[in-house]
């Protein structure tokens, strides 16, 4: 994100729209986007667990940032410059740190950041499904029919698992920490307010990690259907992001218009998807959604009765479609030179 600029206070009493062109500003609010931020430490079992099978896809993670904050965030001069006006002493002992930066793992009652953002932070604590997933290898069982391997992933996801097909929670899982909705950790700590995040170039990049289904030859980037997915699944979590912030906000501060800001762009983005792609009506009714409650203060129960109803039409969205018929939408989808960071390279 760019420089933060502070508006005369003036101006920020003129809320709201007109003052969208505000750029880059602080946030002030105190609310989570409905989405737990970490994995739960009581059932973490941290990513050797799952490095055992899944060597591509923790060699992809050892070299991104979700990897390296563990050491490189608290050496940081921001970070000690955050954590001094926080009051913060220890930033991996307890602190709201934990929440976004770090996997935690309860160890003899105690929480303990054992690593970065891992593998269990997006698919969910494993304690529960680790054993129940990967229940069929190939090796042990010759022959489970697909009745078995529905069961399979069915008790997997109700035990916590969060599975790929699952674009919907797979983008709320990344929205839960890329917007941050700590009002203090804003306002008084001076940290960012969130990234400038979109799915496809976010996860494409030095995310990805598609080996297994490719037999570990490869790290192909996700297919065209997918990339639809991805694009208009993420576009709909940051509008409704975006529009619970918006409620939960208190003070007519820059936080306030950031939220305004990005709501506003990802109806406009999403207008513009409903366009490209007709033959998904739930996209239009995610636009009127969002014009049906005022972007301002004081407006908590029609601003999160929008986002409900959008999250709803995002669930459906997601179990729906699978992008096949949704080529009209490729032109809006941000190309490879836009994905952060690079992609681990196939190791054959
Ligand atoms: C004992 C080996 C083993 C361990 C340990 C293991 N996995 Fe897996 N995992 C598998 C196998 C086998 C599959 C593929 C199953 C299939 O496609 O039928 C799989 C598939 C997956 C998938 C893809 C599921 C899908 O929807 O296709 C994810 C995500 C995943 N594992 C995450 C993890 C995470 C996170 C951990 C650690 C908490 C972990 N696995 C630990 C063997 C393992
Ligand atoms: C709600 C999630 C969340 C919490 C809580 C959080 N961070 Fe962050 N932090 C992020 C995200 C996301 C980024 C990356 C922002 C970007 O895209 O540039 C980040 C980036 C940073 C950076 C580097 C960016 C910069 O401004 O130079 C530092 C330093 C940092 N965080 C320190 C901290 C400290 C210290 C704490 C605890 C007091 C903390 N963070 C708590 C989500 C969080
Ligand atoms: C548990 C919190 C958390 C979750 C969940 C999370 N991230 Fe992050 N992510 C962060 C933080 C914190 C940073 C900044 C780390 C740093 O640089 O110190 C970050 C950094 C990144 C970066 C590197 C950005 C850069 O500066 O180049 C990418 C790309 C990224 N995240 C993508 C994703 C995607 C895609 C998802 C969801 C599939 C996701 N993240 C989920 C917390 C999270
Ligand atoms: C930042 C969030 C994030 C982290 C961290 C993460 N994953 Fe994933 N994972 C995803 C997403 C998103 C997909 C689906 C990607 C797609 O469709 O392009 C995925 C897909 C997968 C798959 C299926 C794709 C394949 O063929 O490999 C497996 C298996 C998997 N992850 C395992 C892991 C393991 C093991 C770790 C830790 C080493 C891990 N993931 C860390 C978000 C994450």
């Amino acid at each position: 994100m760019h420089s933060l600029r502070r508006k005369a206070s003036g101006h920020l009493a003129s809320l709201w729209l007109g003052a969208l062109g505000v750029c880059g500003v602080l946030a002030a609010l105190g609310f989570a986007a409905g989405v737990s931020l970490a994995s739960d430490a009581a059932k973490t079992v941290g990513a050797n667990a799952c490095a055992e099978c899944h060597k591509q896809e923790t060699e992809a993670w050892k070299t991104s940032h979700h990897f390296k904050t563990f050491r490189e965030m608290p050496r940081s001069k921001k970070a000690n410059e955050i954590a001094d006006k926080m009051g913060i002493r220890r930033i991996k002992s307890g602190t709201i740190c934990l929440d976004c930066h770090y996997t935690v793992q309860q160890k003899d009652n105690r929480d303990e950041p054992v690593s970065g953002i891992s593998c269990e932070s997006c698919h969910g604590a494993g304690q529960d499904w680790i054993k129940v997933h990967s229940g069929f290898s190939g090796k042990t069982i010759l022959f489970e029919s697909k009745t078995e391997a529905a069961a399979r992933w069915k008790l997997s996801e109700s035990k916590g698992m969060i599975r790929p097909r699952s674009v919907y929670q797979i983008a709320k899982n990344c929205y839960g920490c890329h917007v941050v909705p700590q009002e203090d950790l804003v306002n008084k700590g001076g940290h960012r307010a969130g990234s400038v995040f979109e799915l496809v170039s976010w996860s494409q990049g030095e995310v990805r990690h598609n080996t297994w289904h490719s037999k570990g030859r490869e790290n192909a980037s996700a297919n065209a259907a997918r990339l639809r997915m991805l694009y208009l699944v993420g576009l709909g979590v940051e509008l409704e992001t975006a529009l619970r912030s918006i409620a939960k906000a208190t003070a007519r501060k820059a936080y306030a218009f950031e939220m305004a800001k990005r709501a506003d762009n990802a109806r406009k983005q999403l207008a513009a998807a409903a366009k490209a792609a007709p033959g998904v009506p739930e996209i239009a009714k995610i636009v009127e959604l969002a014009h049906s409650a005022g972007l301002k203060l004081n407006n908590e129960r029609r601003l999160t009765a929008a986002a409900d109803g959008i999250s709803a039409q995002l669930t459906g969205i997601s179990e729906k479609y699978d992008g096949s018929t949704l080529a009209g939408l490729d032109s809006l989808i941000p190309k490879p030179d836009k994905y952060k960071g690079t992609a681990r390279k196939p190791d054959n």
